[in-house]
């Protein structure tokens, strides 16, 4: 059944809004510290063929073009893979990167059957999911993902929500993001780039901690470790609440290696 994904009709209309939000190189928290937990983790995977990674929910290219950027310059050669239901998103993402696989999540199941990808990554993409559809999302990567395979997975944190706190980039001025927050609760983020003046506004799910950590662990990944990326002194930016607490956590996890 098709997810029932919210922010669908934005990305069909503004998706050259989206695009521009994510510079390559990159510059904002979460893709500045992922490139930086990609070399650490890739130290864990064999490599004695081109990487295979599958980016699920790609949107228009953005996170392969920056993951792709960050390989090249190490000399790490990939093939990459990436699911959207968008279908604006998909055309403008194989126009972007004409070389790699850009599919819906049914091309995917039909073309790729089993324990393919080295690396499964996901940004920003389960908040836009039902509890029922990020339960298929997580079981299509431990279908697909090698048998020891690494799994990557952005997501906002809880403190982006908090009117009380300011950040660089985000407008989170909206009645939705109450205090506290309840699991499952709707709520929304207007995020802009000063650099390219574009904005985009986004409704998402709020999902406890607690609530991830048991949808990772009933799909049989174990988290290795969550990491919260903080604004430094000496960047581009001026960053005000990203100084003390992160917008972003990262979750690095593996596919479990059963005992036999
Ligand atoms: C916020 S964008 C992230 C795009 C890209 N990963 C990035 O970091 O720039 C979320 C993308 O996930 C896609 N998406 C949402 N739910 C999905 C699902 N269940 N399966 C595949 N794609 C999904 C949306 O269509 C959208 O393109």
């Amino acid at each position: 059944m098709q997810p029932q994904a919210i922010n669908q009709q934005a990305y069909s209309t503004q998706t050259s809004q989206y695009r521009a939000l994510i510079p390559c190189p990159p510059v904002y928290l979460a893709h500045r510290d992922f490139v930086q937990l990609l070399d650490r983790y890739l130290q864990l995977v064999p490599r004695d063929q081109p990487l295979r990674i599958l980016d699920i929910g790609c949107g228009p290219g953005t996170s392969i073009q920056i993951m792709r950027h960050h390989l090249d310059n190490a000399g790490i050669s990939a093939e990459f893979v990436g699911v959207d239901i968008n279908p604006t998103n998909l055309d403008v993402a194989q126009n972007l990167h004409r070389n790699d696989q850009f599919l819906t999540p049914e091309a995917l199941h039909q073309k790729f059957t089993t324990r393919y990808f080295d690396l499964v990554t996901c940004f920003y993409v389960l908040i836009e999911n039902t509890p029922a559809d990020i339960t298929n999302i997580l079981s299509s990567i431990t279908q697909l993902a090698q048998p020891d395979g690494l799994v990557m997975i952005v997501n906002p944190s809880r403190f982006v929500y908090d009117q009380k706190r300011h950040w660089h980039g985000v407008n989170n001025h909206y009645s939705e993001n109450t205090t506290p927050l309840k699991d499952k609760q709707i709520v929304k983020l207007d995020v802009f780039d000063p650099i390219s003046d574009s904005h985009f506004e986004f409704s998402d799910y709020y999902y406890a901690p607690a609530t991830y950590q048991n949808a990772f662990t009933n799909a049989g990944l174990t988290l290795l470790e969550t990491h919260y990326p903080l604004g430094r002194a000496n960047e581009t930016f001026d960053w005000q609440e990203e100084k003390y607490h992160s917008p972003v956590e990262i979750h690095c996890l593996r596919k479990q290696v059963k005992a036999h």
